[in-house]
């Protein structure tokens, strides 16, 4: 079902009028309006992160309640116009940018907490709000968001709740499936559903609220958030473990898991490829000369726990032990000394994304695979690549893997020079079948959005698509929200 071979309206400046009508000044950007809204202010809008999608929109609406989010809807669905969700336009996988010249609804001026409850830690808040500014929100009741991503600057809760973005926390606190615990939302006929409860059990039937998180707008427009926010742990730490070889991760992990325990909260890893490049590129400080020789890869492990001294005690004993071993997983480890450096440990794995898209344009495959097949993925993909004759300067620059191994997330991405349809076409399905071929997924966290929507039937079945389909047409029976995005 090509949901595009639907009969859908473009945006037309009487449908500008109404906009301009119910909302206030400076919330409808338009090409189309008398103001004339520049080519320029409407780009943003119409191209994402990697700036690998491109859209037509030349219309964008900037609301600033859920009611004027509920109007646009409905006048929407009457007049069979497409809508795109935008929240902070982060998204990886295409999902947030029109495919064609679909209406942009952009949440980013409904961004007001609506409140705290610092006993049980519930935070109610508008889906525009960046998770940054939640962060500083909660963070003097002493309280920290239950995600936290690279990203955290610019997107939106609602984007995070509509990607069921993973992250940097998840094996700590558990999924968006797990920690929102109500949503409002405005369905594709302008209806507002209220189900931002703030109740920890709440067993009355079917839970409608998990089919928004991770559905990336094409169910309704997310446009409130309740969410669980744990407390501040009283002391974190952090060290970057170099390994010889690729091999160590796996024992490794068991190893600090059984070490470490309940203070354990992150097991991040980046291969030597990815290393480099954010040294490269100014993500973090580098580590000695000394401390990288001989390194295949890096893992970063972070501790978060109620005493100091305890903590570190363990995570000293971990290193010590490590590093006494008759044979050695680790070749050295970097701990942390205070918060700057902390933060700089922190900076090599989180700023991998940034550097790679300063370096080039990125390919990215966000998949879940059997954690011992990493490193086969990587040099698989890079071998291929090499058979084409498509490594060097002036295609693929480099092939690297780092990723959220507690969560069996790898991301595999391709660094080229430029976005070709060679390079494309070399890439896709061969990833795909690979991935396949492990019984992985497609896409572990950052969704299907455009980028995937063929790729979907290699992790789901004909049952479940089938499903999925007939549920988006439960919901969305025009085909208005967010069309050709997770479902083709
Ligand atoms: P957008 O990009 O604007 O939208 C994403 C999708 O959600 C689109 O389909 C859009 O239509 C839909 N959407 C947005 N807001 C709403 C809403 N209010 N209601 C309904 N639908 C909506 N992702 C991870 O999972 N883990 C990571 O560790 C991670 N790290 C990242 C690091 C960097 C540097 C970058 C650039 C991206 C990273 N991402 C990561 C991807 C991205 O940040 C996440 O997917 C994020 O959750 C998207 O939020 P956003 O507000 O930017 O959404
Ligand atoms: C990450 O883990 O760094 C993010 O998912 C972004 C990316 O894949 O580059
Ligand atoms: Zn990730």
């Amino acid at each position: 079902m090509n949901l595009f071979r639907r009969a859908y309206s473009s945006v037309a400046p009487k449908h500008v009028q109404f906009f301009q009508s119910i909302l206030p000044p400076h919330a409808v950007l338009s090409s189309l309006s008398p103001s004339n809204t520049p080519l320029d202010e409407l780009a943003p809008f119409n191209t994402d992160w990697m700036q690998k999608y491109r859209g037509q929109a030349t219309t964008v609406l900037k609301p600033k309640t859920t009611q004027q989010v509920s109007a646009i809807v409905r006048y929407c669905a009457e007049h069979t116009i497409p809508i795109v969700p935008q929240g902070g336009n982060t998204g990886l996988v295409g999902g947030s940018i029109p495919l064609r010249d679909e209406l942009v609804v952009s949440l980013a001026n409904m961004n007001s907490v609506r409140s705290f409850d610092p006993v049980s830690g519930i935070l109610v808040a508008d889906a525009g709000c960046i998770l940054q500014s939640l962060t500083d929100y909660v963070a003097p009741h002493n309280h920290i968001m239950p995600i936290d991503l690279g990203a955290k600057g610019s997107c939106q809760i609602g984007g995070n709740v509509a990607t069921n973005a993973g992250g940097l926390r998840l094996l700590r606190y558990g999924s968006l499936h797990g920690s929102v615990l109500g949503l409002e939302v405005v369905l594709p006929d302008g209806t507002i559903l209220d189900q931002l409860t703030s109740l920890r059990k709440d067993n009355t039937g079917y839970d409608l609220k998990q089919l928004f998180i991770g559905a990336e707008g094409t169910l309704g427009i997310i446009t409130g958030v309740s969410i669980l926010t744990p407390p501040s742990p009283q002391a974190s730490t952090n060290v970057i473990l170099a390994l010889p070889h690729f091999d160590n991760v796996l024992p490794l992990y068991k190893t600090v898991k059984r070490q470490l325990s309940e203070i354990l909260s992150a097991f991040e890893f980046i291969d030597r490829t990815a290393y480099e490049l954010a040294v490269k590129h100014g993500q973090g400080r580098a580590l000695s000369d000394e401390d990288v020789a001989g390194a295949e890869c890096f893992v970063l492990v972070e501790t978060s726990g109620g005493r100091r001294e305890h903590d570190e005690e363990k995570l000293t004993d971990l290193l010590t032990s490590l590093l006494e071993a008759d044979k050695p997983l680790i070749n050295t480890g970097v701990l942390s000394q205070n918060p700057a450096q902390f933060s700089s440990l922190w900076a090599l794995r989180e700023g991998v994304t940034e550097a790679v898209s300063k370096e080039g344009k990125a390919y990215k495959y966000d998949i879940s695979i059997p954690l011992a097949s990493f490193k086969d993925v990587v040099d698989a993909t890079r071998e291929h690549l090499h058979s084409k004759g498509l490594l060097g300067e002036h295609a693929v620059k480099h092939v690297l893997g780092y990723g959220h191994v507690g969560d069996g997330n790898l991301h595999l991405n391709i660094c080229a020079a430029a976005y070709t349809q060679e390079i494309q076409d070399a890439l896709e399905p061969f990833v795909y079948e690979l991935v396949a071929s492990y019984r992985g997924s497609v896409s572990a966290e950052h969704g299907i959005g455009s980028m995937k929507t063929h790729a979907l039937h290699y992790s789901k079945s004909a049952t479940s698509i089938a499903w999925m389909k007939k549920i988006k047409a439960l919901f969305d029976p025009k085909g208005i929200m967010n069309p050709n995005k997770v479902l083709e």
